[in-house]
């Protein structure tokens, strides 16, 4: 399917603005929040093998308040539009975001304060607000046939977030009870199911729409498409129990599935780039390339780790390039690109002139971001790889500004987006 097939009629399945842009918008504030806490919390990643603190909470104000925030938003918007099936109502996406925000914010409180209650009322929250996203998007995918690339990943995605939620809220009960048996190992496998299966899945998945779209190409067929899915869920399920009963070596093995599911995930979308119409590559893009280089080093460190060279550095390292090296840098690459696009295609809905993407976008402060963001991944690894807690601030530092760069860019969206409105009134009043 060309990319443009799907692009028909998007207009009268796009939701009303405010509830994509008001989960991007939480994404950029908790961005922000994310590194600036890291920063704060830098002596700890050195060596970082898990447990409360600064470390932690910045590490979920990533994962939570930017990585599944940002997804939220981008599945309430993009499932109707590539499935040609309604998502909502739209009250419940609100709703999703009226508990999961504030349950994002209390939680990490909870983790670097260790205040009990911060922890159970914070987990509870997010908790709720990622099982109503569950449902809705389910709902929505239960109506569609077609499109294996994007459902079957998308299915991986849910179901692995259900195991993330249950070992997460393990692990806080835990603090208090102390009843796990051998909690490292489920930390890891919560963490293996959270970042490659809910958030992997989901990128994977919605590369295959996104890719496409954002290069002009032909799609992905859905052989490749089912056939990584496939892979990436018996991947998941071998690393993920392996890590869980504390295995390496059938952890290990999992990952060497997941190394399969990536090397034919990457071959695929090449060869989109290959017969692509739009020839130049914005700095968006140039992000996304970089990412797809961290995901199969993230597994080649995880491989490090799961066979027991030393933890120390391995455990870090592979946490980092996982969450920061890898899925960071996808998500605020696709936000570079997603926040004009949607601007511009709400601008032209109901028959007004529709806002040039090129118009809306203040190109400096991604390009400040990008570099920004790049130094920041690798001066953390090498502090991280050196044990050197000033490497790791200069990083987390350089991060931060990345970040604050990225919010100016959203801010001058907006301005260039309201000015657009107000120069070219609407026909019949919007939504
Ligand atoms: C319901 C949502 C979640 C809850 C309640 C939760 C809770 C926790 C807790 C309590 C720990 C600490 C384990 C320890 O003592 O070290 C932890 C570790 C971790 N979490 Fe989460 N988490 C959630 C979602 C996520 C998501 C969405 C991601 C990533 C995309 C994530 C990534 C991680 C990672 C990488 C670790 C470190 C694992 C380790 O120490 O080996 N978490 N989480």
């Amino acid at each position: 399917m060309f990319a443009g097939q799907f692009m028909m009629g998007a207009q009268d399945r796009l939701l009303p603005p405010s509830i994509p842009f008001r989960f991007f918008a939480t994404a950029i504030v908790f961005h922000v929040a994310g590194w600036a806490v890291l920063l704060a919390g830098a002596d700890e990643l050195p060596g970082f093998m898990g447990g409360l603190g600064l470390g932690l909470a910045g590490l979920h104000l990533m994962t939570l308040g930017v990585l599944a925030m940002t997804a939220m938003g981008a599945a309430f918007q993009l499932l109707p539009v590539a499935t040609s099936r309604q998502l909502g109502p739209s009250w419940a996406c609100r709703l999703t975001w009226w508990l999961y925000t504030p349950g994002v914010a209390v939680l990490s409180l909870g983790l670097a304060s260790q205040f009990v209650w911060a922890l159970h009322v914070g987990g509870t929250l997010v908790a709720g607000g990622l099982a109503l996203f569950a449902v809705l998007v389910g709902r929505n995918l239960l109506q569609v046939s077609e499109l294996p690339g994007v459902t079957r990943h998308a299915w991986v995605a849910l179901v692995s977030l259900a195991g993330l939620a249950v070992l997460g809220l393990m692990l806080i009960v835990d603090i208090q009870g102390g009843f796990l048996p051998n909690r490292a190992a489920l930390a890891a496998s919560h963490a293996i199911l959270a970042g490659y299966g809910f958030m992997g899945s989901l990128a994977l998945g919605f590369s295959y729409v996104l890719v496409p779209m954002f290069v002009l190409s032909q799609g992905v067929s859905d052989r490749d498409g089912r056939r990584t899915a496939w892979l990436t869920a018996v991947a998941l399920v071998v690393a993920a129990g392996g890590a869980a009963l504390g295995n390496g070596l059938v952890a290990g093995l999992g990952g060497v599935v997941g190394l399969i599911a990536i090397g034919l995930h990457l071959r695929a979308l090449l060869a989109v780039l290959k017969t692509r119409m739009r020839k130049r590559l914005e700095t968006f893009f140039r992000m996304i390339k970089a990412a797809w280089l961290v995901l199969p080093a993230s597994v080649l460190v995880g491989l490090f780790l799961a066979l027991g060279d030393s933890p120390e550095l391995t455990a870090p390292l592979w946490g980092w390039l996982l969450v920061f090296g890898w899925l960071l840098t996808f998500v605020t690459g696709i936000l570079q690109r997603i926040m004009p696009f949607l601007a511009s295609m709400h601008s032209g809905a109901n028959g007004g002139k529709p806002a040039l993407m090129s118009r809306l976008v203040a190109d400096r402060p991604l390009l400040i971001h990008a570099i920004a963001h790049g130094l920041a991944v690798t001066l953390v690894a090498a502090g991280l790889l050196a044990q050197a807690p000033l490497l790791v601030r200069a990083g987390a530092a350089s991060g931060l500004i990345g970040a604050v760069s990225f919010t100016l860019f959203a801010i001058e969206l907006m301005r260039r987006y309201r000015a657009h409105e107000a120069a070219n009134p609407k026909g019949p009043a919007s939504c």
